[in-house]
């Protein structure tokens, strides 16, 4: 048994995500964490709310609220909707949280005492119409490397280059809109990541069979000679961590908090803590996950992002824990593996938030149950380039993959016994040639899955479980209990008992995507949905005699006129 610890970026405060971020990190980290549990190990699968920075006091400013009372707010709403989406944390954190105070300013003391952090005279634009610096987003304008001329402060969405608000061309307040800016002198701290590019350097080339798109562009941000210039970690805004070093106060930065991006990634780990407090666990139960010298040697740290993540993730994070393990007390848990993502777009434009167009994960579970999203997001997962969400596609997986080869499937097998032998088990037949082979022949299909599932090729994965769904129902059409029965009950039942425990090893199969319907098929047949580990004894779980039900109908199929009122109620802004 290993233990793995999972961890998915952590979704911004500032409102309700749409299906394009759902599936960029929590939902493929989901399927991860679901499958490794399965498959018997320990688990530790963490996110939390990201409520730092501009966005959050943007956000908050337009819902007219404090900031602090619109953070709890979201954070309950956006909790809500990942259990809604059977999101399976073991715990759902917020990153302004006491556990994340206390370590933020515990690791920036370490970095300080190493020598990393430096403080600085920063010149930073000052909007004298709004009265106040404009960190981040506060500052929109043109991107110096790309040219997209909607680039905000802190990043360009277009390029993924990190910026600073001085960087961008034809500056205006994202406030007032105003461009009677100036540049005016306030003190930083500044973190010295150009003097740990040769450990990161060596670091990342370690990290061999990371997928191209992650290496890429960390390799990019670490040697282009500007991705780890030193980088302000401090901010001045009301809300967020007050910067102190360690417990004591830091002269000349008060009234300062951290920069969200410094905090952010150190929740992973508060988060951790959170959890522990939450289950009346020690702080060793959590330093177990994060502490290489106090149990984590043997942790497996899998990371899940969005494209535009990786650089924080594979530059930013990690010089902030080797920073802090400068004399080798503080060893901290790097991350083993980054999965990361392209992005999912929405009927040939991009979902965007700040445009309301796309589909919201609220409006997705109002219309339909999570597990057909879930289905059609990870069968569709943007790996290897950007992928597009259109109604018709969606309306065509659901009707093809769900309905008409899983769904019909279990309905056609469960009706058809219940009819003829009752609801319970036949008993009579044995396994014949058709049924070894198809047992031959799953067996290596699940081998398959399961290689494509600890690999997280999320989409190849959904492509092989739909083989595996497809080869039962190819024999059940030729092996045709209903044409046997007229001639032979007996043959007829021992097809039947036999199509029965594929259900029952379909439940636990397809549990990590579809949870909601792979618990009613399992209940149906009355397992407990238990990985099918032992190939042979999978396909006699169920012996003659034992009850089962027949589940209501799993999957409806979406009509042309569902998806027409869908694709009208949704093709302008959200409200
Ligand atoms: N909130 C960020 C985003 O949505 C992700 C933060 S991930 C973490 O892009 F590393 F900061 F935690
Ligand atoms: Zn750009």
């Amino acid at each position: 048994m290993a233990r793995i610890l999972i961890t998915s970026a952590l979704p911004y405060i500032n409102g309700i995500k749409h299906l394009g971020n759902l599936v960029g990190s929590q939902l493929p980290a989901d399927l991860y964490a679901r499958y490794q549990r399965a498959r018997g190990h320990e688990v530790m699968f963490i996110c939390a709310t990201d409520e730092h920075g501009t966005p959050a006091e943007l956000a908050a400013a337009k819902a007219d609220e404090p900031v602090a009372a619109y953070c709890a707010r979201m954070h309950e709403v956006q909790a809500g909707l990942a259990a809604g989406f059977r999101l399976s944390f073991d715990h759902f954190g917020r990153s302004s949280s006491p556990q994340n105070h206390r370590l933020t300013q515990h690791l920036a003391g370490r970095l300080a005492d190493a020598g990393l952090i430096e403080e600085v005279s920063e010149k930073q634009i000052y909007s004298k119409a709004d009265g106040r610096f404009l960190p981040d987003r506060y500052i929109e304008g043109t991107c110096p490397n790309c040219g997209y001329d909607r680039a905000r402060g802190d990043q360009c969405e277009n390029c993924t280059k990190q910026l600073d608000p001085t960087d961008l061309i034809d500056p205006r307040s994202a406030i007032s809109g105003s461009t009677d800016l100036e540049v005016r002198e306030t003190k930083h701290l500044f973190l010295k990541q150009s003097q740990m590019r040769d450990k990161l350097n060596a670091w990342i080339d370690g990290k061999a069979d990371w997928p191209v798109l992650t290496t890429s562009i960390a390799k990019k941000w670490l040697n282009d000679g500007d991705g780890l210039r030193d980088r302000g970690i401090t901010r001045d805004l009301d809300w967020g961590i007050p910067v102190k070093r360690g417990e004591a106060d830091w002269p000349g930065m008060e009234g300062k908090v951290f920069y969200v991006w410094f905090d952010a990634p150190i929740e992973y780990i508060a988060a951790t803590a959170e959890w522990a407090e939450a289950n009346g666990k020690s702080d060793a139960d959590w330093e177990s996950w994060w502490r290489t010298d106090k149990g984590a040697g043997d942790v497996r740290y899998v990371e899940f992002m969005g494209k535009d993540n990786v650089p924080f993730h594979t530059l930013s994070f990690p010089a902030t824990l080797m920073g802090a393990n400068f004399d080798g007390s503080e060893p901290w848990k790097l991350v083993d593996y980054i999965k990361s993502f392209n992005y999912l777009n929405y009927q040939g434009g991009q979902f965007s938030t700040s445009q309301g167009r796309g589909v919201f994960m609220d409006q997705a579970l109002a219309i339909l149950p999570s597990d057909y999203w879930r289905w059609w997001l990870l069968s569709h997962a943007p790996e290897n380039s950007d992928s597009e969400f259109t109604w018709e596609n969606f309306q065509v997986s659901i009707n093809k993959d769900l309905a008409d080869v899983l769904g019909n499937f279990v309905s056609r097998v469960t009706k058809f016994c219940r009819s003829k032998f009752g609801e319970e088990v036949p008993a009579g037949g044995r396994l014949g040639a058709a049924e070894q082979a198809l047992i031959a022949d799953l067996s290596k299909k699940i081998a398959a899955y399961e290689q494509l599932m600890d690999a997280m090729e999320v989409r190849k994965s959904a492509t092989a479980l739909r083989a595996i769904w497809a080869a039962g129902n190819e024999y059940l059409q030729n092996a045709a209990p209903w044409s046997v029965f007229k001639e032979d009950p007996e043959a007829a039942a021992g097809i039947v008992r036999f199509a029965l425990n594929l259900i029952a090893v379909y439940a636990a199969l397809s549990a990590p995507f579809i949870p909601d319907a792979a618990a009613k098929m399992a209940e149906a047949m009355g397992t407990d949905g238990a990985w099918p580990q032992d190939r042979a004894a999978a396909f006699e779980t169920l012996a003659a005699g034992q009850s089962f039900t027949v589940p209501d109908n799993l999957f409806d199929k979406i009509t042309d006129e569902a998806r027409e009122g869908w694709e009208a109620q949704f093709a302008g802004q959200r409200g």
